[in-house]
């Protein structure tokens, strides 16, 4: 019997298999096993972490939980989410199933400016209301963490409002929540002829609102033919990033272009989608250590069929992302066990990296990586106990929820009763 560390008071033992996504010098990364482990907690953070006969020797009497036969992971981190909409888009689905492009749509007032609509609708309770269900999903499928972003308000006082329900959010239920200002999402139906003055009261209004009310920690841009152009993008990144905000963009998602590169030089910490990224994009992301976000869910959903060239960025040593994209227009899941399987299918991933894409790489895309993003001592006890034998079967079993139980932070938020 060692010396016992008073502070546990949660230890989950007898574990089959314990996942380690570690950092590596490929730059990717990989994952590091534990059999029959065993992982303590103190308060919210994780304090010890081995094999289950070390681990117990150190363990007070507490609350014991038995992983026997179990997988326990990290909660995953979700890079790139838009979760707070009011209404769905379920009519455009079904348009797109009988032929029409998502950009047909968009171009004839669908898509976003139709979620912007009904957005500006909502009160600020409405909004909270139509979101937890949507955050209890995240976490039933093993999430502990996402970065939201804004981007269906489009005016001063509804981008404010999003970042205000985020900010509620994150405080009033247990997912974290990582905000992100995307007002520069869509150009919105009244300034459609004077796209200028709406990037002007982006510069001008909004972006110093969100910095001095301390809303957001990233700002995004969805830059592609028909949004925002490169030069656009300079300017609104550039007032960004002067004002204080870390970098994020939306780029090569439906063509090739130059914004990848011209966003490296900005210095974004992430770049999202890249399906038709050049390798002079995945170069100058390499070169500027920048986060690639991969979101396959997309491209499925939307009945694509260009993915983004994970395998050449990871060969390249790019610590490759996965997430979700949850949206109502692009990609209406908050399951990333389901993007992995298509990682896994279509960008040929393989399960283990999927794994490393959707915990510690996420958590790199937002600045986390520190915290949390794999389990360690002094990281966050965020955890996902899962019924399954391997690393491989989650991917390879799709469309059914394994997780047995979630923790965030030290404390049980999701348990499986089937
Ligand atoms: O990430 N690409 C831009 N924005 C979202 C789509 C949003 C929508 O259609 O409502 C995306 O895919
Ligand atoms: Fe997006």
């Amino acid at each position: 019997m060692g010396v016992t560390d008073p502070t546990i008071d949660l230890v989950i033992n007898h574990i089959d298999v314990i996942l380690i996504p570690e950092t590596n010098a490929d730059g990717f990364g990989s994952l590091r096993t534990i059999n029959h482990g065993a992982i303590a907690c103190a308060g919210d953070e994780i304090v010890m972490i081995g094999t289950h006969d070390d681990v117990m020797a150190h363990v007070p009497e507490c609350k014991v939980i038995s992983a026997a036969g179990k997988l326990v992971a990290p909660g995953f981190v979700d890079a790139h989410t838009h979760p707070v909409f009011f209404g769905t888009r379920e009519q455009e689905f079904k348009m797109r199933a009988l032929g029409k492009s998502y950009q047909d749509i968009a171009l004839a007032g669908g898509g976003i400016r139709s979620s912007v609509r009904k957005l500006r609708s909502a009160s600020e309770t409405e909004l909270i209301d139509h979101t937890i269900p949507h955050l209890k999903n995240f976490l039933r499928h093993g999430t502990t963490t996402i970065e939201a972003k804004s981007g269906y308000g489009l005016s001063v006082a509804d981008e404010i409002k999003i970042l205000r329900v985020i900010k509620k959010l994150d405080s009033m239920q247990p997912l974290d929540l990582v905000p992100t200002f995307l007002g520069a999402h869509e150009i919105p139906d009244e300034y459609r002829n004077d796209r200028q003055k709406y990037i002007d009261l982006i510069i001008n209004e909004m972006i110093p609102l969100v910095v001095d009310e301390k809303l957001a920690e990233f700002c995004d841009i969805f830059c592609e033919e028909h949004v925002f152009t490169i030069e656009e993008t300079i300017k609104i990144l550039g007032a960004a990033k002067d004002a204080g905000l870390q970098l994020k963009i939306h780029s090569e998602q439906l063509a090739s272009s130059a914004a990848t590169k011209i966003a490296a030089e900005l210095g974004v910490i992430s770049a999202d989608h890249l399906d038709y990224a050049s390798d002079d994009s995945l170069q100058q992301m390499k070169l500027r250590g920048v986060t690639p976000v991969l979101l396959p869910g997309a491209v499925f959903f939307l009945g694509l069929k260009t993915y983004a060239n994970a395998r050449k960025m990871i060969d390249l040593g790019l610590p490759v992302a996965l997430a979700t994209d949850f949206n109502p227009g692009s990609c209406m899941t908050e399951s990333l066990p389901i993007i992995m399987t298509i990682a896994c299918t279509q960008m040929k991933m393989t399960p283990e990296e999927s794994w490393v894409a959707a915990t510690l790489n996420g958590a790199r895309a937002i600045d986390r990586d520190h915290r949390i993003g794999t389990l360690k001592e002094h990281y966050v006890a965020d955890l996902v106990v899962w019924d399954i034998k391997n690393q491989d079967y989650l991917p390879y079993h799709f469309g059914i929820n394994h997780v047995v139980m979630t923790i965030k932070k030290g404390q049980i938020v999701f348990q499986n009763k089937a």
